[in-house]
């Protein structure tokens, strides 16, 4: 049960009527980020809720708050429009300053809401509900929460910067504390999921022997420049590996020949493209290979009948037939337990 208390959360009083502005401030209702997204998402999230207690009951709080700021904001917006040119267009306009706020002012505002806010944002762009995020999974939740709370405070901020009014700015900042605080909130509670033992640093702590363990710790290096590889994500003990020189691991993404009835420009042998499909890189001779045989892995120059070395673990053979394949300059291919090529490395000079 919700109950209605007929006292705003903070005070919404502008000093004089600015409609130009009551168009902006659409943004902070239903804007992505704005007000009716963290209700909507807040209460979606409690409800669906499945612990009783300390989760679902700052959860809920929080809702609830976020209704009294669509509140506030709508206030806000009705008085901002106070006066707003109703009728007479045509002679307002030609006054130039009178002009300039009709052609910024959201005529849905007028039209539509009779002077009132309407649930869209500053473009007047309907307010949609696959803007929220509630998934069951409270860590993946909370982050979203605290996103969602750092994006609204980002454009609360650069609304305060755009109106002189003194009691609009009151209010701006009343809401960017309430915006400080939930994104505190937010980032505690993910700690406290973690220490309660609810979840871990990755979200679902789970599957994570059954995922792809060749690839859960590589950044691919895909754009211009050597700099991603700077950040103290790729140094130290717990580094990702960040690989400079990664290579598809797939073949061609060609789609399938499509169905004679929907007309779709094919030509079986691929003619008319100037080109052939490329084939997949082979390996050649005196490249590496790291692979699983007879329950050790083990690493091999293409051509030679026996392996190099052995170890105990993919790691172990991995590091090292990276390094035989850096002293050959030779291409390092490492294969799957079951064969497939994994990864693939040019150390080439
Ligand atoms: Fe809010
Ligand atoms: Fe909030």
């Amino acid at each position: 049960m919700f109950r209605h208390t007929k006292f705003l959360q903070f005070e919404a009083k502008p000093e004089r009527p600015d409609p130009y502005y009551a168009r902006k401030l659409q943004e902070l209702i239903g804007g992505a980020y704005g007000e009716m997204t963290v209700t909507m998402q807040y209460l979606f999230q409690g409800w669906n809720c499945r612990i009783e207690g300390k989760y679902k009951d700052l959860i809920m709080d929080t809702a609830t708050e976020e209704i009294g700021h669509v509140e506030m904001l709508a206030t806000m917006v009705a008085r901002l429009l106070e006066g707003a040119p109703a009728t007479a267009t045509a002679e307002a306009a030609q006054d130039p300053v009178m002009a300039a706020v009709l052609g910024g002012m959201d005529p849905q505002q007028a039209i539509v809401s009779g002077g009132g806010a309407v649930p869209a944002d500053s473009n007047g762009t309907p307010w949609n509900g696959k803007y929220i995020v509630a998934s069951g999974n409270l860590l993946a939740d909370f982050r979203a929460n605290a996103a969602a709370e750092a994006q609204g405070r980002l454009q609360t901020a650069r609304l305060y910067n755009m109106t002189e009014d003194p009691g609009v700015k009151e209010m701006l900042k009343f809401n960017l504390a309430r915006d400080t605080v939930h994104q505190k909130q937010w980032l505690r509670a993910i700690e406290e999921l973690q220490a309660d033992g609810l979840e871990s640093d990755i979200a679902p702590g789970a599957l994570l022997d059954e995922e792809d363990q060749t690839h859960n710790n590589t950044i691919w290096h895909l754009s211009d420049g050597p700099d991603g590889n700077k950040g103290t994500w790729s140094s130290g003990e717990d580094r990702i590996e960040y690989l400079m020189d990664p290579k598809p691991l797939g073949g061609p993404g060609s789609a399938p020949k499509p169905a004679p009835e929907l007309y779709v420009t094919y030509a079986a042998n691929g003619s008319g493209n100037g080109s052939t499909a490329a084939e997949p890189a082979e390996l050649a001779e005196g490249d590496v290979e790291t692979f699983y045989a007879d329950g050790r892995w083990k690493n091999q120059v293409v051509g030679n009948s026996r392996a190099s070395s052995t170890g105990d673990t993919k790691a172990e053979a991995q590091a090292e037939g990276r390094e035989l394949a850096r002293k050959r300059g030779v291409a390092h291919v490492v294969r799957r337990k079951d064969g497939e090529i994994a990864e693939r490395h040019e150390y080439g000079r």
